[in-house]
């Protein structure tokens, strides 16, 4: 089965924190952040809830594709750092967009979220289930930072980005998608502790956040892109002269470098924005997808793909044609 991309959206908070700012309030400089990682700014909510973000680039997705919110059957919100356990993050959308008919839920998969949930909508496509979809990638990850925490509070930022995709036939889609729970420690949040009658819960027990072993993932995800890329264009019989664009997850500009020398793609075939937004997580991948939507870079027939990695740890990639 297959799928053809009807619109695309994307929304973000006002506020931009350059990172210039950021030394204003820990020991870090704007050399450090630009040489490391490649970012300049990002967007960190000074109001905008979890919620907001996602509804917009959903409202600005649905509006794009020109369809009825009735005509969606799915809606998959990949998050981690959503306002609500439950109700969850798609069910909010369905209920602000008016998409009556839609099957909601969320899945978390980390940075990899969009790429699993495409997977999963593909899967809907094939049995039958849905025909069309509205997929949302989005984090609100300054909730869960810790700001006293230079190495990883200086890399993320927030906002939602979201494709309302349709089932299509003999159109090409490959993909391929793996996790590695062994790695779990290299990118972990701990929610707060289990409260109930039977736990002598710990008072003191400290606020949890996010923390990263960034060498480690460093190291996985400079191995881990070319593989599932490679993977995925062998399937097809393609090589990367065949691909228009490569959508990466936007987490460094070192780790995108690396994966475009080692697999010889120009790097005019990769868009990057993390300058501009840092790592979104989840909501990277579409939030770079809206905006090569946007650009009109990518034309009917153009084939793509996209790539993420991260906790858990998962990736994967998806090669297909628009
Ligand atoms: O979507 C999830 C995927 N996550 C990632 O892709 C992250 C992958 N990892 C990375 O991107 C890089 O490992 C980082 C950007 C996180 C770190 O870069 P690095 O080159 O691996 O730096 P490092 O951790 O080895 O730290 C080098 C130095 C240390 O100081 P000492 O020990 O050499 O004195 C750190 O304490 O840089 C220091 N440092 C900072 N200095 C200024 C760490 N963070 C900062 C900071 N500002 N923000």
């Amino acid at each position: 089965m297959a799928m053809t991309i009807l619109g695309t959206g994307s929304s973000f908070p006002e506020n931009t924190v350059t990172n210039d700012d950021l030394s204003k309030i820990m020991d870090t400089s704007d050399e450090w952040i630009r040489e490391r990682t490649g970012i300049e700014r990002r967007h960190i909510t000074s109001g905008e809830d979890h919620s907001d973000l996602v509804c917009k680039a959903a409202e600005h997705a649905v509006k794009q594709a020109g369809i009825q919110p009735e005509e969606l059957d799915l809606i998959i919100v990949a998050t981690l750092s959503g306002d609500y356990s439950v109700p969850s993050a798609a069910c909010i959308v369905q209920d602000r967009i008016g998409a009556a008919n839609a099957v909601c839920f969320d899945v978390n998969a980390a940075c990899s979220g969009f790429i699993y949930a495409l997977n999963i909508a593909n899967g809907y496509f094939s049995a039958g289930m849905a025909e069309t979809a509205l997929i949302i990638g989005g984090e609100v990850l300054s909730r869960i930072m810790d700001w006293t925490d230079r190495s990883t509070s200086v890399l993320f930022g927030d906002g939602a980005g979201a494709a309302v995709i349709r089932k299509a036939e003999n159109k090409l889609y490959e993909t391929s998608q793996g996790s590695d729970g062994n790695r779990g420690n290299a990118l972990i949040y701990k929610r707060e502790q289990i409260r109930n009658p039977y736990i002598q819960v710990k008072e003191d027990e400290e606020e949890n956040h996010l923390s990263m072993d960034g060498q480690m993932v460093y190291r996985f995800a400079v191995k881990v892109i070319p593989k599932c890329i490679e993977e995925v264009l062998e399937k097809a019989g393609l090589t990367v002269d065949d691909v228009d664009c490569f959508l990466l997850h936007q987490a460094n500009r070192r780790i995108v470098e690396s994966a475009a020398k080692r697999l010889h793609i120009p790097l005019d075939k990769i868009p990057m924005n993390l300058q501009e937004f840092g790592n979104t997580s989840a909501a990277s991948i579409p939030i770079l997808l809206d905006e090569v939507y946007q650009s009109k870079r990518l034309k009917k027939g153009d084939k793509i793909v996209l790539c993420g990695f991260g906790g858990g740890l998962t990736w994967g990639a998806i090669l297909m044609e628009l």
